[in-house]
């Protein structure tokens, strides 16, 4: 049988994006692994998630460290000795700098709860939202140097229904989140997203 793509998931909160994935990897056919999950913040929920299907987990504190640089090595370390193909961030909320993304080109994943180009940063759900747009979405995206600019890899439109509370849309979004992300990383481990055309 042909061996798995072995994920690095990088959290720093909830993980519900991280249990979509774990869920999906139940599968016997999908295509891919979670070989380690590693936080940034000591008793993140998303952990316990981890620890539950039996994964391997690391804390990495980033305060606890002088430099971004030192951070981000220990983490290459981590992935590094799990062998890990492709790096899925899922929620974690520190910007990477080119150092760490220059070891996995086209290799790191991100989520973004909105169609970018439009609303990259913080907050994307609620600026859609109160600019009461007729839609909003959900972008995977593999992760340049840049804030939410590198390659589009999927996207998914979600409507926003005239009077809709924030509260309806983000659960809205977090479902298309939690089928979406699974479905690009099928897409990456069956080799289908090597060589993304678009970017913004
Ligand atoms: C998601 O909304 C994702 O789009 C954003 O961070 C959130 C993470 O949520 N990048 P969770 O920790 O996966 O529940």
């Amino acid at each position: 049988m042909k061996e798995k793509c072995r994920l690095g998931v990088l959290v720093s909160g909830t993980g519900t994006n991280l249990q979509a994935i774990l869920d999906a990897t139940e599968a016997k056919d999908y295509p891919a692994e979670v070989a380690i999950v590693i936080s940034n913040v000591a008793g993140a929920p998303a952990l316990e998630r981890a620890k539950k299907k039996g994964i391997p987990t690391a804390v990495i504190p980033h305060a606890l460290y002088e430099t971004r640089g030192e951070f981000e090595r220990d983490i290459a370390v981590q992935m590094e000795n799990h062998k890990v193909d492709l790096v899925i961030l899922a929620g974690f909320m520190r910007v990477l700098t080119p150092f760490f993304i220059r070891l996995f080109p086209n290799r790191i994943m991100n989520i973004h709860p909105a169609l970018l180009p439009a609303f990259p940063g913080t907050h994307a759900i609620e600026r859609a939202w109160k600019e009461k747009l007729p839609v909003t979405g959900v972008t995977v995206h593999f992760v340049d140097e840049g804030t939410d600019t590198g390659p589009i890899l999927l996207q998914e439109e979600v409507p926003i229904e005239p009077g809709i509370s924030l509260e309806r849309l983000e659960a809205k979004i977090h479902e298309v989140e939690h089928r979406l992300y699974p479905k690009a990383i099928r897409l990456f481990a069956e080799g289908k997203l090597e060589k993304p055309e678009r970017s913004h």
